[in-house]
């Protein structure tokens, strides 16, 4: 699966244009299928319509953990260090993770949950997290992963628009020196939910927790009471696998819905390709199972190709801003997987958490989730990497379900702050505001995809629509990104951040509208305006331009309660870093917030607002300009 020199990556580059199906299908030959496809793809943009491998019969558990068992049964599949470095990590086989997701799978069938059920899990890093997940795709219940970070209205949407029938839940979570509440928080949410029907809590902080008689289940009694031997259902590729929510710029989260057979072979194939896994190697990557990179760089993509991936429940900055560093050496981490937020967060903290740590196993270094500025980078690669271990900056979504722009470790050429080249089966184009496509190289322009790959989205979750309209109109026959992106004059891509009024705090996506929602919700505001800016160690802050019916008496007190109302209905994630009280939002005349002068203010840059002659009230803007914080 792998290209092992640039030769081979021009090579498999050149055939995934000139024959997808062919490379798709050679590809797609190295997992294990019940029934063989078909057709390997079928498609158009217009509706949009997306099929591969169509036809074939498979179940992605099979290929990530039961045809590995003769194999490397004994090879450890999941290494889990827990959130205080002095409890003892935990290494589970591939032969064991087998047995505990069969167990759970028959918890889950015993009540009820079978093939297309939607299940919601909200769990804290820890094994049962992955064991939760592989139990789902066992039975062909698809999964719904809902970030621990999120509040419990979040929770609440996300198990309705689904609805679900069950939520897998904790009592709490350990991050760092905090214990979370996970089932209050659950419990919270299903008020207003009334298609769950069941409720399971695994034990991790011994927090007490409410338990209600005929919906609420300990997971460490269920399992006590299930055979051990569950069959994999069999799915068709198309069948969905998962869905991940996530925010644009419009209205509440989409439900990305992502499918077995091309999900399975994008995320597996692109996880050996651009780490060069080797076997025996031990792969950590620093994200969350909540969001995409977990699902694909930690679980799916690792276990199906046979490798080792280490699962860490705590924070980059606990007890020390060594943790990632005493990690490494403590297992001997080979490939490093994390975000520039991490990075930048800890290089203030300075070098001496770094010194004393012997980093000499790491072979490969991988960047995701926002744009990697110069200096981490060179942090990163000079400091963590002695420079001589290659470096991948992997641009990607949670639509696209795999990594898409990339430099192959150790095989294709890295450029500071460059994911630099697609990978094979990648297509992407720029395109002009007016959905022209922009040739050459040393041009910039709105990122768009211009052929299906396997892991693409194939929908959103109960609105077509939705998916046709974000995704596919507004450079009809494309897949468009939401990013802006610069190609320079050797043909490498940079990724400039996103286009719309979607905003990355921390490689976190968050959509300035869900925000706005969540402050007008606060008692005594009137309307307002999010914009992102600039921040040292997020890469985006939240700034919020807010009216209110009458000025505060104590503008510091309502910023805080405002960040509080914004955690209650969101979650902490998108509190404002700055909010700003205004009388009024620069609109035109039809009404529409200018947010080019919004952002402009927030960055810092008042000296170039642009044309203002549109404006409805000019003079907003100098209040706004006086005022910015
Ligand atoms: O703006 C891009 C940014 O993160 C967005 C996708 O966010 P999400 O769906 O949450 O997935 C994050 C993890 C894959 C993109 O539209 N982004 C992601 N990776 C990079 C990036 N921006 C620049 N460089 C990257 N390597």
């Amino acid at each position: 699966m792998k290209t092992t020199t640039f030769e081979e990556y021009q090579a498999a580059y050149d055939k995934s244009v000139n024959d997808p199906e062919a490379f798709w299908a050679d590809i797609a030959g190295h997992f294990q299928w019940r029934k063989p496809w078909d057709k390997v793809l079928e498609w158009n943009f217009e509706e949009p319509k997306i099929e591969w491998f169509k036809g074939a019969k498979l179940n992605i558990t099979e290929n990530a953990l039961d045809r590995h068992l003769a194999e490397r049964g004994e090879q450890p599949a999941l290494i889990w260090e827990p959130n205080e470095p002095d409890d003892k990590a935990v290494t589970i086989t591939y032969s064991q993770l087998h047995r505990r997701v069969c167990r759970f799978a028959n918890v889950l069938k015993k009540h009820g949950v079978g093939k297309g059920d939607r299940v919601c899990i909200y769990l804290p890093m820890v094994p049962e997290l992955a064991i939760s997940v592989l139990a789902c795709a066992r039975i062909g219940a698809i999964h719904s992963v809902v970030f621990g970070g999120f509040s419990a209205r979040s929770i609440a949407d996300r198990i309705n628009d689904a609805a679900c029938t069950m939520v897998i839940t904790s009592d709490g979570a350990f991050r760092g020196a905090k214990v979370i509440p996970m089932k209050e928080t659950v419990d919270d949410a299903l008020e207003k939910c009334s298609t769950v029907k069941d409720v399971i809590v695994m034990t991790r902080t011994r927090t007490p927790v409410s338990m209600l008689k005929g919906r609420d289940h300990w997971w460490e009694e269920e399992v006590k009471y299930v055979d051990a031997d569950c069959p994999a259902e069999e799915m068709d590729a198309e069948d969905p696998l998962f869905i991940l929510y996530t925010s644009g710029s419009t209205g509440k989260p989409k439900g990305v819905v992502h499918t077995c057979g091309g999900y399975m072979v994008y995320a597996t194939y692109t996880f050996a390709n651009v780490f060069q896994y080797e076997p025996g190697e031990l792969h950590f990557c620093t994200a969350d199972i909540g969001w995409i990179t977990g699902h694909s760089y930690i679980v799916y993509g690792p276990l199906c190709y046979g490798a080792t991936s280490l699962m860490f429940e705590g924070v980059p900055t606990y007890p020390d801003a060594g943790r990632f560093w005493e990690i490494t050496e403590k297992h001997k981490v080979n490939i490093l997987y994390t975000a520039p937020t991490a990075i930048r967060a800890l290089i203030c903290f300075g070098l001496q958490y770094v010194k004393d740590h012997d980093l000499s196993s790491l072979k490969k270094l991988g960047s995701v989730g926002e744009p990697i500025n110069e200096e981490a980078w060179q942090w990163y690669k000079h400091n963590i990497g002695h420079d001589d271990t290659p470096l991948v900056d992997t641009w990607w979504q949670t639509e696209t379900g795999g990594i898409m722009i990339s430099s192959i470790a150790g095989v294709t050429p890295e450029k500071p702050t460059f994911a630099t080249l697609p990978l094979p089966g990648v297509q992407p184009v720029l395109v002009d505001e007016a959905g022209k496509v922009i040739e050459g190289n040393g041009v910039s322009g709105n990122l768009c995809i211009k052929f299906p790959w396997p892991g693409m989205l194939r929908t959103t979750w109960g609105d077509h629509d939705r998916c046709q309209k974000t995704y596919f109109s507004a450079y009809p026959g494309m897949y468009f990104t939401g990013d802006g992106c610069l190609r320079d004059e050797d043909g490498m891509y940079r990724i400039t951040g996103r286009v719309d009024d979607v905003i990355n705090v921390s490689g976190h996506r968050i959509g300035t509208a869900e925000v706005e929602n969540a402050i007008n919700m606060h008692l005594g505001v009137v309307e307002s305006a999010v914009v992102g800016y600039p921040h040292d160690i997020k890469g985006q802050g939240i700034y919020a331009y807010v009216i209110t019916e009458k000025w505060p008496d104590e503008p510091e007190m309502m910023r805080k309660d405002i960040g509080a109302t914004v955690a209650r209905v969101i979650g902490p994630i998108a509190r404002p870093d700055k909010v700003q009280f205004v009388t009024g939002l620069p609109k035109t005349r039809s009404g529409k917030i200018m947010r080019r002068i919004l952002r402009k203010v927030a960055e810092g840059d008042t000296s170039n607002l642009g044309d203002t002659s549109t404006l409805l009230d000019p003079a907003v803007v100098e209040e706004i300009k006086d005022g910015a914080l």
